[in-house]
């Protein structure tokens, strides 16, 4: 019987099917990428139903990331303090300011208002759902917190400092010595030139950067930039 489709046929199949998966992957980016709300924006600072500062909590009293944010280095996510954080001083401290009626809403069954629901803050920093991210992969090979949110300890109220695109994460995989610090410093939001020395005596180690250099080497920290590391 003749061949009544040309050679070349025989494989297209393959080829739409080939076509079809990589259209798909674009799909469904682009759909994830349209249908995301775009909050995401450098500046973006909702108000939020208690005026909480951490210039108050983190610099003034000296509290650490981890106090609230207790995920943050063993997890993937970092959560944001339930109310019995902040009750456990506020049930004692500054007990009739106006600025706590939401927490003593939450909390306090003496209260009049009393209805025992979650404080509601608003989100600021949200990834795409088809993002995969990971604070403490971050955190524990020495990322700090400040390179990716900006002054927190200074905020009184939180913005987004960061643009957290595509192109702002590549950009450190790309070249993560200017960011990378020894663990004992990534909660400190005094890191400077000045601690170097506690960690190289080697006469060319004088910087942050020259130390992030050496760390890249020593714990051979290589970030993928494959598009598969953030999109699974
Ligand atoms: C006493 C508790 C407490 C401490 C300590 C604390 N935080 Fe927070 N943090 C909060 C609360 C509550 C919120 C949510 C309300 C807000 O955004 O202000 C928050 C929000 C944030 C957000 C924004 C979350 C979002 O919605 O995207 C970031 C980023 C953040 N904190 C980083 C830090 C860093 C970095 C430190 C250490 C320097 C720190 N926090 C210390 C309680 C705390
Ligand atoms: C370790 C104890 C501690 C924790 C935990 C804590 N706070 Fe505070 N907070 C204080 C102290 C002390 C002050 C007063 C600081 C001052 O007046 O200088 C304060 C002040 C405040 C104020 C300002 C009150 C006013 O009227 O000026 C607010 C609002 C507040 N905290 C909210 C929170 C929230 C919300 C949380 C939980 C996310 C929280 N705090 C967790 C100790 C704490
Ligand atoms: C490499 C960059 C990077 C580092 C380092 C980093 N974060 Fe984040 N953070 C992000 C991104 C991206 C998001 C949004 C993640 C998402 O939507 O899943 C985020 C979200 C958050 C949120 C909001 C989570 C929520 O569900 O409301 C908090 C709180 C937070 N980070 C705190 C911290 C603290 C505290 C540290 C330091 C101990 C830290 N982050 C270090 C990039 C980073
Ligand atoms: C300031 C530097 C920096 C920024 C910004 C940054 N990363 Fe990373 N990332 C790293 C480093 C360092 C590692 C760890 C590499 C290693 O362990 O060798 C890493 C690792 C990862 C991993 C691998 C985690 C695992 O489980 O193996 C993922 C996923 C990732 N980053 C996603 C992101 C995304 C998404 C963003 C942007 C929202 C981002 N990163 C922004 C420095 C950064
Ligand atoms: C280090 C993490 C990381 C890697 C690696 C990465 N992406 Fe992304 N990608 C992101 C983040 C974060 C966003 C969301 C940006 C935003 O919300 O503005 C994104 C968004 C996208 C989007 C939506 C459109 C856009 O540009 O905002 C497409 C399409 C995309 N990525 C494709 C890819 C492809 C193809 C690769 C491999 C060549 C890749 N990505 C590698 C983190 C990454």
């Amino acid at each position: 019987m003749a061949n009544i489709f040309p050679r070349w046929s025989n494989l297209l199949p393959f080829k739409i099917a080939f076509c079809l998966g990589t259209i798909g992957v674009g799909v469904v980016l682009a759909v994830g990428y349209y249908a995301t709300p775009k909050a995401q924006v450098v500046g973006y600072q909702p108000s939020q139903p208690i005026p909480f500062s951490h210039k108050i909590h983190v610099e003034q009293l000296g509290l650490d990331c981890r106090y609230c944010h207790s995920f943050v280095d063993v997890s993937g996510h970092s959560n944001v303090p339930s109310g019995n954080t902040c009750w456990n001083c506020h049930q004692h401290v500054q007990k009739d300011s106006p600025k706590l009626a939401p927490l003593h809403r939450s909390m306090n069954v003496n209260y009049p208002g009393y209805d025992g629901k979650p404080i509601e803050w608003v989100r600021i920093h949200k990834a795409p759902d088809y993002v995969y991210f990971d604070h403490s992969a971050h955190v524990n090979r020495g990322i700090s917190c400040q390179s990716c949110h900006g002054d927190v300890n200074q905020m009184e109220v939180v913005y987004q400092a960061e643009p957290h695109s595509m192109g702002w994460c590549l950009d450190c995989h790309r070249s993560p010595e200017k960011h990378l610090r020894p663990l004992e410093e990534v909660f400190n939001f005094h890191y400077g030139d000045a601690d170097v020395s506690k960690y190289s005596k080697d006469k060319g180690v004088t910087t942050t950067l020259d130390l992030g250099k050496k760390l890249k080497e020593q714990f051979s920290v290589r970030p993928k930039t494959t598009c598969a590391t953030c999109h699974h």
